[in-house]
């Protein structure tokens, strides 16, 4: 059986993958303007308290419940018993959404790729157009928008079915050392620009001040909406990557460079992404146009001529790293579910044919993803209309119906993963109990799990805790 599902080959491939999954969108989109606008170095201080009280523990629990059940999501919680086998559905589910917005959104980052390799050598790469009508022409073409979120697609299937070892870790054992290497280029050659200081101040100037205007407690709802997003929990991939791990390869200490290397990313990449806005001269503040608004005008405008080219398509290769390293997991949930059914019928799996088969369907479930113009609807030239539309609400559209991504994303990130992450935690706090997860951890010969103590209290409280509050949190967003 071992054989039949794969397993990592070395632990520095299994961490590349972990880190790679972790490493996202998340990262370079998100944590860069939600720390600014959230606080800057207070919020960073938040982040850091929860990675440590809440995603520790999380990756813990689920890297060991993986392992020790050698089974993805749905067969890990089937194994604890029948009745939590909902909560490893809800996981599969979770990746399935996830996995149709986000290889949109990973097309169109291949698109501004594609843009500015054009540039580099003399082309027009965005039809001679500025940042925000290019955006809003290509977001409305449905087929563009179609073509390049079916590369980004089969990119998926390509890496997934090489399997485990094959596959998944041998892309990411090179892929992050490069994401790591390229960012690294760009924080330097950003950082010697006149006018980046303002940039860092942004992000790490504590500003205490907003506990009082954002409110103390929005600012640590989004930290850990946030964090647990960006560490991939909550929704069974740790568990499926767990579920490959050898009992040699060491919990105790896997449970936090994981986090901390994905922390590190996220901070890093703000580092080159807000001191390029301050220098140029453009608004960071504005939240998710960021990505591919603020950027591209800060590389074509901003930057300008061959280096502005050059240092844009660096930028737009390592988010797209970020977002394959990452789409790989959530099509790994879905994909290690059919192939755990079949064994478990005593079949042989056909890897190879059960990710295309997984991948087919997801991909025609993205599809109004990828044709409402991100929310433009009809209205704005696109070629769908919005869920709001269809459901008949023209008025105070509420963000889960403003746009397919959203509606998607509202099942997954708002509902079934905090819900996922919360039942974790009952069920290793309350249920079966943590000494499961510490003889997980100490199956390894002369390991020894070093904060059981403090584990415990994760487990039971903080996690429950923090959890419950993203879960109304977010659904607070999502339907307020
Ligand atoms: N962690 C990824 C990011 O930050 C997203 C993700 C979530 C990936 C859940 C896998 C599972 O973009």
């Amino acid at each position: 059986m071992e054989n039949k599902r794969g397993q990592w080959g070395s632990s520095f491939g299994f961490l590349m993958a972990a880190v790679g999954s972790a490493v996202g969108l998340g990262n370079i989109w998100g944590f860069p303007y939600k720390m600014g606008a959230n606080g800057g170095g207070a919020f960073l201080l938040i982040y850091l308290i929860l990675v440590v009280v809440v995603g520790f523990a999380t990756m813990l629990g689920e890297l060991a419940l993986g392992r020790k059940y050698g089974r993805g999501a749905v067969g890990t919680y089937a194994a604890i018993g029948k009745k939590w086998t909902w909560v490893g559905y809800m996981g599969v589910a979770s990746g399935f959404f996830i996995l149709a917005f986000y290889s949109v959104l990973g097309g169109m980052v291949l698109r501004y790729m594609v843009g500015f390799i054009a540039e580099m050598f003399g082309m027009t790469g965005f039809g001679g157009l500025g940042s925000g009508e290019f955006f809003g022409g290509f977001t409305t073409n449905a087929g563009s928008m179609l073509i390049y979120y079916a590369i980004f697609m089969v990119l998926n299937i390509i890496i997934v079915s090489g399997g485990i070892e094959g596959g998944i870790e041998k892309f990411s054992k090179i892929a992050m050392p490069a994401l790591a290497a390229i960012l690294v280029v760009i924080i330097v050659y950003v950082a010697v620009q006149p006018g980046a200081g303002a940039g860092y101040a942004f992000m790490f100037v504590p500003k205490f001040e907003a506990f009082a205007t954002n409110g103390f407690f929005n600012i640590l709802r989004t930290a850990a909406g946030q964090m647990f997003f960006s560490l991939s929990l909550g929704m069974g991939c740790m568990i499926t990557y767990g579920s490959y791990l050898g009992k040699e390869q060491n919990l105790d200490t896997n449970m936090v460079i994981i986090p901390v290397a994905d922390t590190c990313i996220a901070i890093m990449a703000g580092m080159a992404v807000m001191p390029a806005c301050a220098a140029f001269g453009m608004d960071y503040g504005r939240g998710p146009g960021l990505l591919f608004v603020t950027l591209h005008e800060v590389f074509s405008t901003g930057m300008g001529g061959f280096i502005g080219s050059l240092m844009g398509f660096l930028f737009y290769f390592l988010v797209l790293i970020a977002a394959v390293t990452s789409s790989i997991s959530l099509l790994e949930v879905c994909t290690a579910y059919l192939i755990d059914k079949k064994i478990e019928k005593g079949e042989e799996p056909d890897r190879k044919k059960l990710t295309l088969i997984i991948a087919s369907i997801i991909f025609v479930v993205g599809i109004p993803v990828a044709l409402d113009g991100l929310g433009a609807g009809r209205a704005g030239g696109a070629a769908l209309d919005i869920p709001a539309t269809f459901l008949g609400i023209t008025e105070n559209i509420p963000m889960a119906v403003d746009c397919w991504l959203d509606l998607y994303d509202c099942l997954a990130e708002g509902i079934m993963m905090p819900l996922g992450a919360l039942m974790m935690s009952i069920l290793i706090g309350w249920v079966l109990g943590t000494k499961v997860i510490k003889d997980e951890v100490e199956e390894t010969a002369g390991v020894k799990l070093t904060m059981y103590k403090f584990m415990e209290i994760c487990f039971k409280f903080i996690v429950p805790v923090i959890m419950a509050i993203v879960l109304i949190s977010q659904i607070m967003d999502f339907f307020g």
